[in-house]
């Protein structure tokens, strides 16, 4: 059979956020499949990267006091820590702030220009006056024109769902500085897809079967029917201050992140060429268009389908128009909810990939998981936390290892680690026969991305090998005089069907497998192994590979992102419910100067207890960067118990005249907030705050 060459991606995390478990959805995914195709024998190459640019990278860089690069950097670690964590096995995981990713961003851009495809438009855009940047829509806020809630973004309104321009805001802000925004004009440079052979492309392109049928009608709705031209020229460029790639022969202008975001996985791929040497890879014979046709290699993105619109408008038209191949497919599919719920940071189901490394350890579990439920559509995938402890325990422990551990010991104990020299059982030999009789029909469902489908067969096969073993009983054999040769025909036969369970799960559980191999003392597991038979072979001895995952593991990481996170602020009925509340007259105004004379800073409590007598009072340990910590008595009793309070950042003033109170002296005070019914909040700063920043 000849071997396929394919080029695999995942879509590009941002830098400037941890990866969670919807995230994990689409490496672990992609993951699997590639892991598929290299145990069929395929050449796979699987790349990711970071995508490193754009206005929050920028902006949370500088509240750090960092460079970009220096966020970028320390993020790359994080998240190519917590990949690995879950055996996420990339071939090159890299970063698009890189020289090849700049290159081939600068090269698509200057080809589109010189077919006239690239066009500069002067346009009115807010800018904000303090900060001196033109403002994206997200960083403007203000009033609703539809329902006048209050603080909404400058794309679309979170109470009432309405979608507008930033300029039918009312009441405009800047939501980094809170100046008030200015209209200036700027030229821009637009990627025209309103031109005749964009839309024709795309017309055919969206049709021609790289699409699952559900993302091939969302593309007919955003470009509408023939000749109706719906797409409109896409801004490209953004002005300085950016975080990003320069545009050539344009000062002060660098592409919009979402320009070198795809080219990312042509520059991490080239940075995977570049340290291939042994076996080299050919960069061209996957990218160039002509090359690729002939070699026929091929090109899949996993993508989730909110980013659709990306990468099956955006992104072929830019490489059909640059002489690069385009993708053989986009592989998109849906969100991740938790317990039927959006993931949510109150309900502690907006679960890290740290935490969950953390609380639950093994990854594995989290894996066969989503395995179970992926099946190829864009459809939401649902993690039930108690349907996930229920199915670990039931089918990998319940079935599948069960099959090992009430088998393997007989082995080592009655027959020296030696399996079975022959099977003479004709119904032992039938069922391995059928075992190994799946293989195709199980690889089809991997090669289609329907691992539920795949994982249900599977766990059909491990219930007759559950059968088979309490059929033949090897406890009651192992007690029985005479019955030597049938105990060992059983256990080797078990351990045989064991062998083609773990082949086929291997793509989703490689460590285990891994440790099966190691057991079973055989090469590493290929497709193409599922119809042998191990006999006369020597094993060794059975350690146990895998435990009970216990529900209590799952409480306390959903208590711990529960504690530990932010309430959520953006929820829309807490927005709308924040709407009704009368609030208290705002205080007499102050000068800029009179408010610089309070020193705000970030802390971090070290330590929070109870005063022995103190009706109302926590005692809060705090450290603000300073040598010595801070003793501060905060009012908060009532609302928070000092358990939940430990390791948390809030805001203090750290100025404030310390105050001698009848427990103790008071070093300052921190920031919380009430309104007339009850309820008391303390602040806490956004993720990436350190003790001892200055709040202005
Ligand atoms: O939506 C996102 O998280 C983007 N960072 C994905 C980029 S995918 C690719 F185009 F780079
Ligand atoms: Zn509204």
């Amino acid at each position: 059979m000849t071997k396929r060459n394919i080029l695999v991606t995942s879509a590009l995390p941002y830098a400037n956020g941890s990866i969670h478990l919807g995230h994990l959805v689409e490496y672990i995914q992609t993951d699997i499949w590639t892991r598929f195709q290299k145990m069929c024998g395929n050449n796979v190459h699987y790349v990711c990267a970071d995508d490193t640019h754009g206005t929050p990278i920028m902006l949370r860089a500088e509240s750090e006091g960092i460079t970009p690069e220096q966020l970028i950097e320390r993020v790359w670690h994080e998240h190519f820590d917590d990949f690995s964590a879950f055996h996420v096995e990339f071939d090159h995981y890299g970063s698009t702030n890189s020289i090849e990713t700049r290159e081939y961003a600068e090269d698509i851009y200057r080809k589109l220009k010189s077919v006239g495809l690239i066009e500069v438009r002067s346009i009115e855009q807010y800018y904000d006056p303090v900060k001196s940047m033109f403002l994206p829509d997200r960083f403007i806020k203000g009033e609703c024109p539809k329902c006048h809630a209050k603080d909404q973004y400058g794309d679309n309104c979170e109470v009432c769902g309405a979608a507008y321009a930033p300029t039918d805001l009312i009441a405009p802000y800047s939501a980094v500085s809170g100046a008030k925004p200015e209209m200036r004009n700027s030229d821009h440079y637009f990627f025209r897809l309103s031109d005749k052979r964009c839309q024709e492309f795309l017309q055919k392109w969206t049709k021609s079967g790289t699409l699952q049928s559900e993302a091939a009608n969302k593309m007919q709705e955003w470009l509408g029917t023939e000749g109706e031209n719906k797409l409109t020229d896409w801004d490209i460029s953004r002005d300085a201050p950016y975080f990003g790639f320069g545009i050539p022969d344009a000062p002060g202008k660098y592409f919009y992140v979402w320009l070198d975001a795809p080219v990312g996985y042509m520059g991490s791929f080239m940075k995977l060429c570049n340290q291939r040497t042994e076996i080299p890879i050919d960069f061209d014979m996957f990218w160039d268009k002509e090359k690729a046709e002939q070699s026929g290699t091929e090109l899949y993105h996993f993508i989730g389908k909110d980013i659709l619109y990306f990468h099956a408008l955006f992104w072929p038209a830019m490489l059909e128009h640059s002489g690069f191949r385009t993708p053989t497919k986009l592989f998109a599919h849906g969100f991740l909810t938790v317990n039927g719920e959006k993931m949510s940071k109150s309900r502690g189901t907006f679960i890290t990939a740290r935490s969950y490394i953390e609380h639950v350890k093994n990854t594995e579990y989290l894996r066969y998981y989503y395995a179970a439920k992926i099946n190829g559509t864009m459809e939401d995938l649902d993690l039930n936390l108690d349907d996930f402890v229920a199915k670990v325990n039931s089918d990998l422990i319940g079935k599948y290892i069960n099959i090992a551990s009430r088998t393997a010991g007989f082995i080592s104990k009655k027959f020296d680690n030696r399996l079975a020299d022959q099977l003479l059982d004709p119904n032992a030999v039938a069922l391995i026969a059928e075992f190994a009789c799946k293989r195709s029909a199980i690889a089809q469902c991997y090669e289609e991305r329907d691992y539920g489908r795949a994982i249900r067969e599977i766990m059909r096969l491990a219930d007759l090998a559950n059968e088979y073993v309490n059929h033949k009983a090897p406890w009651v054999l192992a007690k029985q005089e005479g019955q030597e040769t049938a105990l060992h025909e059983a256990c080797t036969a078990s351990l045989n069907l064991f062998r083609i369970l773990t082949l086929y799960l291997k793509p989703v559980l490689p460590m285990l497998a891994k440790e099966v191999e190691t057991f079973l003392e055989i090469a590493p597991l290929a497709w193409h192994n599922a119809d042998e038979t191990l006999l006369g072979h020597r094993i060794n001895e059975y350690k146990h590979l895998m435990t009970r995952l216990d529900p209590k593991h799952i409480e306390a990481m959903v208590a711990a992102n529960r504690e530990s996170l932010k309430p959520e602020t953006h929820s829309p009925v807490r927005h709308a419910e924040a709407q009704q509340h009368a609030i208290a007259p705002i205080a007499e105004t102050i000068s800029i100067e009179d408010f610089a004379k309070i020193d705000l800073r970030i802390a971090k409590i070290v330590n929070a207890e109870h005063v022995e007598g103190a009706e109302k009072l926590l005692k809060l340990t705090l450290d603000i960067g300073e040598e010595k910590h801070r003793t501060v008595f905060a009012g908060i009793k009532s609302a928070y118990n000092p358990e939940n309070l430990k390791g948390r950042m809030t805001a203090m003033v750290a100025n404030l005249a310390p105050r001698k109170m009848k427990f103790g002296l008071s070093e300052g005070m921190v920031l919380a907030a009430s309104g007339s019914e009850t309820g008391l909040y303390i602040l806490s700063p956004d993720e990436g705050a350190m003790p001892g920043m200055r709040i202005k």
